[in-house]
């Protein structure tokens, strides 16, 4: 966030970002080599785990990656099927590693119509990982944008209290966050498409966003590295001017 004097619209070096990744283009990687499409998923979870590697490796304290969407269910069912024994093997099998090196693990999204063997996952990991880690890392499955802010919404007026910071906590409350984040400062899309699908909307308000070609199993430290050169590069103004221009 900016402070009082506007100070983020010059070009400081980033620090105590919040980047989020919309993760596409897996199944087109995998129909490229002639694979069923589960197998670009299955490559999707090394990359998660690279991302998750060089995010660690840098100042971003809040890494949220965009998993599964609401309107992913309309997929076929194996597809889906195998999405979410990959979500519960990267819970089970990858996810510990990170938690023992600082990372907190919070699932953010609904968690009702999930598969019970995946909540478990859930809730194992997430009892291991609460509280201040080096960096939080949000995964959102069955997640949409829309539908957040208005669960949000709809407690916020049942509560009738009006300030921006108590909608801000039953957002995050809403989307079973551990507390609210700050908003997003960076949103990278691998897969070549240039849309938001439905991710995070309220918190990436102000991001700066950044799509690349590259398909999500092919994404690897350099990419993320570009990303964030590229965004070290952007001027953020927050609708004020440069104080440069003042
Ligand atoms: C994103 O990759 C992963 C999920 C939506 C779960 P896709 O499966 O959408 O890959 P493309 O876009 O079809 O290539
Ligand atoms: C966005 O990818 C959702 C995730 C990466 C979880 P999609 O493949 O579902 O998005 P569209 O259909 O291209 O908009
Ligand atoms: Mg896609």
């Amino acid at each position: 966030m900016p402070d009082e004097n506007g100070t983020r619209a010059v070009n400081l070096p980033p620090s105590n970002l919040h980047v989020a990744i919309i993760m596409d283009g897996s199944g087109r990687w995998a129909e490229a080599r002639g694979l069923p499409r589960v197998e670009g998923h299955r490559a999707g979870r090394a990359a998660v785990c690279r991302a998750v590697e060089a995010a660690l490796a840098t100042d971003v304290r809040v890494l949220t990656l965009f998993t599964f969407s609401t309107e992913n269910w309309g997929r076929p069912e194996g597809e889906v099927a195998e999405l979410m024994r990959i979500f519960g093997d990267f819970l089970r099998e990858d996810v510990p590693y990170f938690v023992l090196r600082g990372v907190c693990v919070t699932v953010i999204g609904r968690r009702d119509r999930l598969p019970p063997s995946l909540r478990e996952e859930i809730d194992t990991i997430e009892a291991v990982s609460n509280g201040e880690g080096q960096m939080r890392l949000r995964l959102a499955i069955d997640y949409s944008g829309r539908d957040s802010i208005l669960r949000a919404a709809n407690q916020f007026h049942s509560e009738g209290e009006g300030s921006y910071e108590n909608f801000c906590r039953i957002l995050a409350q809403t989307q079973l966050d551990s507390e609210p984040v700050p908003d997003v400062d960076l949103l990278i899309r691998a897969g070549g498409e240039q849309r938001l699908s439905n991710c995070p909307l309220w918190e990436i308000a102000y991001a700066e966003l950044y799509f690349t070609p590259c398909m999500w199993p092919d994404f690897d430290s350099e990419d993320f590295a570009a990303a964030l050169q590229e965004f070290s590069k952007r001027q953020r103004r927050f609708g004020r001017i440069p104080l440069a221009a003042i």
